[in-house]
């Protein structure tokens, strides 16, 4: 039925007209680079543009589709594409935040508010999941993404691919994914964004390839390139990538578009004119040009001259039109423009109810020691809303840093800052008391660089000095002070890098003035990555870290603080102690001299001369208001054969005083490979709920599939010989025992 119908179409299509499909210009309502288009409107009448991005509203996009449908000679409908990243007009934790929950069907959920929220204005594809994995925090974009972990990544592609595409695309609530960017741009060199990547594919194919295939398998009807080089060949113009791998290995059948401007950018990779890069990137497999305008400027003449082949102009042709017959427009090109869905289904009760909840969830409690000098020796948080509760911050009062990066469709203003979600919460019961006490970045770091920061700022004209004294006073006058701190959302996400990780100097200070009042003082952490705690860890009793939890934020923190939520997530990317030990990840290498057990240096082992070799905190940590032991592990066979599998099972009790939730993890080593194999890799997970003094057995199978690794020849091959299973908290603590795979 598709083929013929769009065999028919194509049929009557003119060279310009197919070339026009593969144009995606940007309207300029929302920019994220340097590049707009002109002339929009007349480009659609004359059938030059297959789809637009970053324009939002009923109105407006049945305004622009009515241009093409009845403007153009062919009447074909355009789609419209956005970065709906961490929800729409609700917003979600940042992806990194959201992977901390380890919880599928919570991120399945939130990608599927975000569609129904974005279709009901009009939106038909997002730019999302971004699913690359990222081992070096320096990267601003390791926000958007899962963390470390090629294993959860996929896990976490498939959800968020399910979410948003629901069954099949047909309902006009579900929209179409693009999963990106591929590939490896979580590895740039030195965590600059765009920067050079280059590994080996025995690497790429282990550590960092799995997230995007599971998002081909789950279905993703589109795959962004993305801006870096790989094997010394930008992705966008990388036939390997984008064909061999992408459709010959994985059977890809969707469509491929560029990045922003990835085209033209590659005249300054160096390798051509933009009639020469165009070419490659159509030739490699790439079917749509995000902006660049170099298909549209240049394809005609590519095909004249014999540098594109007809053949490959159509199908590229062809893939375009197969997404809008997907996506059901042919049939209803206005099926994403009911005038009455947005108010009926955008930022509604249930979606903010279902964004707090996700919020607490993904919120990682990192310490949560007694204060100094407490009597009763308990446990700093949870507390009671009573008394003086002093917030104080940067953080602590700014409502446009709620959301974190991303957040195009986001009313800004409209989520309440932490003091005001508070002040709400504790109304007639406590007294919470507000000073800012610091700006983000000290004065001296800002007349250097206002503009890199924007908007987030969130500047007034006191000096550092007059806004910490004014702390000072609020602090010594309450019983317990909640630290507002860390980075702003415009810190992390594009074009973001840093090289410095740690919480910024002149609120690094008023965080040690506020613990010299000798008040019990909670550090609540709003950051994009993990950030260089070492000083933090060592004074301060209690540390939440709560990302950027989204437009319900506030309130979930209040949850957390109060104790109506137990905080149960778990990092899914390395804290490292200081910022030249990255990259540092779990699945590390031994290598062959490696540090001897319980030692932190020696000499001529692989180390360092002024810190050891662990994170501060690892993969997979996080604490509860209760505690979890762990039996030893119960193999119910110490060996097995390639078709066969065995069991292993830990008894996990909630030791302490609240219910609460675990994830409970499950590594395993390749003890002897024909290749050097990681330490420790997870293998799976489950997500536990108990009962103070409940305890459940967790059961794991384990089966050859599980064991199996890309070896030197790219095979991907079970290798018989000894493994280590471990079971645990987090990546550190783990239980462990061994069988044999015959
Ligand atoms: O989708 C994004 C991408 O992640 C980074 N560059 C711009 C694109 C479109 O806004």
């Amino acid at each position: 039925d598709m083929d013929r119908f769009i065999d028919v179409l194509m049929n009557k299509m003119t060279l310009e007209e197919k070339i026009g499909q593969l144009n995606l210009p940007v309207t300029g309502e929302i920019t994220t680079g340097q590049a707009k288009s002109s002339d929009i409107a007349a480009k659609i009448k004359k059938g030059e543009v297959g789809g637009l991005f970053n324009l939002k509203g009923v109105e407006k996009i049945r305004d622009v589709q009515k241009q093409a449908v009845e403007g153009s000679r062919l009447g074909i409908p355009l789609l419209f594409g956005m970065d709906v990243i961490h929800g729409y007009e609700t917003m979600f934790p940042i992806p990194l935040g959201l992977s901390c929950t380890w919880d599928m069907s919570a991120i399945e959920e939130s990608a599927r508010i975000a569609a129904v929220e974005a279709s009901a204005d009009g939106i038909s594809w997002t730019f999302s999941p971004m699913v690359d994995v990222s081992r070096d925090p320096r990267w601003g974009r390791v926000s958007e993404g899962s963390g470390e972990d090629p294993f959860l990544g996929a896990m976490i592609a498939e959800a968020m691919v399910r979410g948003y595409q629901g069954k099949n695309m047909q309902r006009n609530d579900e929209i179409m994914a693009c999963v990106k960017h591929f590939a490896l741009y979580g590895a740039g060199e030195a965590g600059r964004d765009y920067n050079t990547v280059d590994m080996s594919r025995q690497r790429m194919f282990n550590d960092y390839m799995l997230p995007y295939e599971a998002a081909v398998e789950a279905g993703v009807g589109s795959v962004m390139a993305s801006f870096n080089e790989v094997d010394g060949i930008p992705a966008t113009a990388n036939k390997w990538l984008m064909t061999d791998i992408l459709r010959g290995q994985w059977g890809f059948n969707g469509f491929v578009v560029t990045d922003y401007t990835g085209i033209s950018e590659m005249v300054d990779h160096g390798i051509g004119d933009l009639q020469t890069v165009s070419a490659r990137a159509i030739n490699a497999g790439v079917d749509m040009d995000m902006v660049s305008e170099g298909f549209v400027g240049t394809l005609k003449k590519s095909v004249q001259e014999g540098k594109v082949s007809m053949e490959t102009l159509n199908t590229a042709c062809r893939r375009i039109l197969e997404a809008k017959y997907k996506l059901g427009l042919f049939d209803n090109p206005y099926k994403y423009c009911d005038p009455k869905r947005p108010a009926r289904d955008i930022f509604t009760k249930a979606h903010r109810e279902a964004a707090r909840r996700i919020a607490a969830e993904s919120f990682v409690l990192l310490k949560n020691d007694s204060p100094e000098g407490n009597p009763n020796g308990n446990p700093l948080l949870p507390f009671n809303p009573k008394g003086n509760i002093a917030v104080i911050g940067p953080l602590a009062n700014s409502r446009t840093n709620m959301p974190g990066t991303w957040s195009v469709a986001a009313v800004l203003d409209r989520s309440p800052s932490l003091v005001e979600g508070l002040k709400e919460m504790t109304a007639g019961k406590a007294n919470i008391m507000y000073a800012k006490g610091s700006n983000l970045i000290s004065d001296a770091a800002y007349e250097e660089r206002a503009t890199m920061f924007g908007r987030s700022l969130n500047r007034d004209g006191r000096t550092d000095q007059q806004l910490l004294d004014e702390a000072l006073n609020v602090a010594r006058r309450s019983d317990i002070i909640i630290a507002a701190l860390g980075e702003s959302s415009e810190m992390s996400g594009e074009s973001s890098s840093r090289t410095d990780l740690n919480i910024p100097d002149v609120q690094q200070n008023l965080l040690k003035e506020l613990l010299k009042t000798g008040k019990p003082v909670v550090l609540v952490l709003f950051t994009g990555r993990p950030l260089t705690l070492t000083w933090e860890q060592e004074h301060v009793p209690a540390i939440l870290n709560v990302w950027f939890g989204g437009s319900e934020a506030a309130y979930a923190i209040g949850d957390a603080l109060f104790g109506y939520v137990n905080p149960g997530g778990k990092l899914t990317m390395t804290f490292p102690k200081n910022v030249g030990q990255i990259p540092l990840y779990y699945a590390h290498k031994n290598t062959g001299r490696p540090l001897k057990e319980g030692k932190w240096f020696e000499k001529f082992r692989s180390n360092y001369l002024d810190v050891d070799n662990d994170p501060l905190y690892p993969f997979g940590y996080g604490l509860s208001y209760t505690t979890f032991s762990y039996s030893d592990i119960d193999l119910s066979h110490s060996s097995m054969d390639m078709t066969g599998s065995l069991t292993a099972a830990v008894e996990v009790t909630n030791t302490g005083t609240w219910p609460g939730t675990e994830v409970v993890q499950l590594y395993i080593r390749d003890l002897v490979g024909s290749s050097t194999r990681p330490v420790k890799e997870l293998k799976g997970f489950q997500k536990i709920f108990l009962q103070p003094g409940e305890m459940k057995i967790v059961r794991f199978k384990i089966a050859p599939e599980m064991l199996r690794y890309y070896n030197y020849d790219l095979q991907l091959v079970a290798e018989p010989g000894d493994f280590e299973v471990m079971i645990g908290t987090n990546s550190r603590d783990v239980k462990s025992a061994k069988f044999t795979l015959n």
